[in-house]
Formats: structure tokens, C-alpha cells, sequence
């Protein structure tokens, strides 16, 4: 065993991301087959702990004064500083506080309330984005991101986690061709046409990634949001802000391309299809519909896509995260087809840029 060990570390130390990825899904594979009966009870049974033991360190105190130490420093020089007897955890850094003030604040509540939810709709499908468990979690009965525009603490938590997902790692830019695609001299057409609309933008990256990358390409670039959202967005240089409700009709006639991150995994297939008519009326024959989402890989199902975010977007807006069928099935009933699939790592982790056209 101890070969079998030892032949792992070395793996682990030179792996790049890619094989680091790979490597952690297949030994948690084996991991979760090494469980007995008791550890999974105790897996699922104690799995709020963890939460609760980090918004302890949050109300102390602990991670801000981590941050902002110069030097090393020892349990007790930690203790001290808190005026607490024990403290715990690493160096956070701010993905990590994002996601996690996100989850303990704004996610946990809807996992609490699932059970019951559930049990009252006897375990039938939901597919009513204002009957969810989010509003029994949050006794209300707005919708998820109405009830968010109205609570600008929660918002900005959520606001912090989905800019903390503009990680270092690789983005839609890396993977989709359009250097290709503007190679062949088509569009030459000067700035009539949008060349880029990054509709429910958000924090507004993918819009500066696009300008930074592609300063020269004519057209306009517009980032659209909902208008309390647009104005928050931070202006980016040579593009333009405009408010827009993703279930109005599409402003922007005949772009080159619409993008949308992370949008359309919010909504069941009935209201997806909707906000994909509305692009699909505004699409040219050579425009494209970039979609950057999760496909759930067949081959690997990862826990984050399969569990976490497919039970917060059921809990949250009666939605899921969908296999590749279940987006050509949507995309086919909205008169539009998947032409390929750009996963954004390799082996695929679920997030996936899809490249969708006219039908
Ligand atoms: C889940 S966020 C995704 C943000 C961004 N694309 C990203 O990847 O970080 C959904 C975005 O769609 C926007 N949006 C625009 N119109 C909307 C509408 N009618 N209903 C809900 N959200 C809308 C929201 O304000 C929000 O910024």
C-alpha cells in the first residue's frame, strides 16, 4: 500500500490542472467505495457542521486577521487575538469567502427547506419558479431573483460569488474560435451590426475579456442587464450599458454574436425556451448564440454540476443543470440547433461553451 501511496504523491505533485482534476475524481471515487454504512450516515449526517464551524471563525474575526498577517502565525498567537480558546482553518482567500458567505447565507436555507418542500408537492418535479424551496425557505413569494433585488446585502454576496467564478482558469475565449470565424473576412460591414451582446451580464467579464481580445473588430459591443443590475455593472471602454429584460424582445437586431453565462440553467425548460425565442427572433442567418453553462458530462458526472448546482437551481428556481440531450431537446423546441460543444477543460468539467445557430 505504502508503493501505492507513494506512486499517488509523486502523481500529485507534477500533475498539471487537468490531470490534478482527473485524479480527484477517481479517487473520490474510490474514496466514497471505502465507506461503510456508518461513514456515509456520518458523511450526510454531520455535513452542516463544517458551515457552522466557519461562520464561527467568520464572527471571530479569524480569516480577516489570517489576511492580514505579515508572518506566520502560531494556533496561539490566533487564539490570543480572538480571545478564544481554539481556532482553525487556512489562509482564505476570496473565492473561497464568496462562495462560502454565499452558501451559508443565501443556499443553506433552501437545502433545509427541500425536505419539507418536497414532501408537500409529493415528490413531484417543480417546475413553478415561484413555488420552489426557496420560498418556504425565505417565506416569501418572490421569485428567488426578485426577492435578491431587494435584499442588496444578500445580493452583493451573490454578486461576490459569481465574479469570484472569473478564476484564473481557462474561459469561453479560450476554447471558442472567434479568430476563426472572423478569418474568412465576412464581416466587414463596419459598426452597423453588433459584433458581441453579453446579455444578462451581470459583473460584466466576458465584455471586457471581448474588447481587451478583440480591440480592432468592428461592431458594437453591448452588455445588457435588468436596469438596477445595468447600473451597478462597471462601465466597460467602447462598449455600451443598456437595460434589458431577458424575456423582452431582443433590442439588438442581427448581433454576430449574443452570449449568455450561466443564465439559462436558472429557468425550467418552459421559460427557457421562452428567453431563446427571444434571441433566436433577433438572430441573423450568421449570427450565433453562445452559451456558457453547465452540460453534465455523461462520462464525468461531476459532484458540483450533478449535486450542488443541480439541487440549488431545483430548490432555487425549480430548474436543473441539463445533460447534452436534454439541451438539444430545448434548443430544438425554441427552432434552433447545438452546432458544437467547447468544454471549458479537458477532461470536461461541466462548464461548457455551446455554439447555437438558426435551425
Ligand atoms: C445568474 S446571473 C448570471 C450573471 C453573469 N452572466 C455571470 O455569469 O456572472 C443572471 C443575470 O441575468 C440578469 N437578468 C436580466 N434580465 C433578467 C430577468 N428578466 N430576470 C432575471 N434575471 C435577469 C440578472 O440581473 C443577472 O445579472
Amino acid at each position: 500500500m505504502d508503493a501505492a501511496i507513494a506512486h499517488i504523491e509523486e502523481l500529485v505533485s507534477t500533475a498539471d490542472e487537468n490531470t490534478r482534476r482527473e485524479l480527484r475524481l477517481r479517487l473520490l471515487n474510490i474514496v466514497n467505495s471505502l465507506e461503510d454504512t456508518n461513514d456515509t450516515f456520518h458523511r450526510f449526517a454531520h455535513c452542516h457542521l463544517g458551515s457552522a464551524v466557519v461562520k464561527i471563525g467568520f464572527d471571530l474575526g479569524l480569516f480577516k486577521s489570517l489576511a492580514e498577517s505579515k508572518e506566520c502565525v502560531t494556533l496561539e498567537i490566533i487564539a490570543e487575538r480572538m480571545g478564544a480558546d481554539t481556532s482553525l482553518l487556512e489562509l482564505p482567500r476570496q473565492r473561497f469567502i464568496a462562495n462560502w458567505l454565499r452558501s451559508f447565507e443565501v443556499v443553506a436555507p433552501i437545502y433545509q427547506a427541500m425536505p419539507s418542500f418536497l414532501q408537500k408537492t409529493n415528490y413531484v418535479t417543480p417546475t413553478d419558479p415561484v413555488d420552489t424551496a426557496w420560498q418556504r425557505a425565505f417565506n416569501t413569494p418572490m421569485h428567488a431573483l426578485e426577492w435578491l433585488g431587494k435584499h442588496p446585502d444578500k445580493l452583493a454576496r451573490f454578486g461576490d460569488y459569481m465574479a469570484s467564478r472569473d478564476g484564473p482558469s481557462r474561459g469561453w475565449l479560450d476554447v471558442y474560435p472567434v479568430q476563426e470565424e472572423f478569418a474568412t473576412g465576412d464581416w466587414d460591414n463596419g459598426t452597423s451590426r453588433a459584433v458581441f451582446v453579453n446579455i444578462g451580464v451581470g459583473v460584466g467579464h466576458p465584455c471586457a475579456e471581448f474588447k481587451k481580445k478583440f480591440p480592432h473588430l468592428p461592431g458594437r459591443v453591448v452588455l445588457q442587464d435588468l436596469p438596477h443590475k445595468i447600473e451597478q455593472v462597471p462601465p466597460v471602454s467602447g462598449a455600451e450599458s443598456m437595460a434589458h429584460s431577458l424575456f423582452d424582445e431582443q433590442p439588438v437586431k442581427g448581433a454576430k454574436y449574443y452570449f449568455m453565462r450561466g443564465i439559462l440553467h436558472n429557468y425550467p425548460d418552459h421559460l427557457a425556451k421562452v428567453l431563446l425565442e427571444r434571441v433566436r427572433d433577433a438572430m441573423a442567418p450568421d449570427s450565433a448564440l453562445l452559451l456558457d453553462d453547465y452540460v453534465v458530462s455523461e462520462q464525468w458526472p461531476d459532484f458540483y454540476s450533478r449535486s450542488i448546482s443541480d439541487l440549488t437551481m431545483l430548490g432555487t428556481f425549480s430548474s436543473q443543470e441539463r445533460f447534452e440531450e436534454q439541451w438539444c431537446s430545448l434548443f430544438e423546441s425554441a427552432g434552433l440547433r447545438l452546432v458544437k460543444s467547447y468544454p471549458l477543460n479537458d477532461p470536461p468539467t461541466s462548464e461548457t461553451v455551446m455554439e447555437v445557430r438558426l435551425k
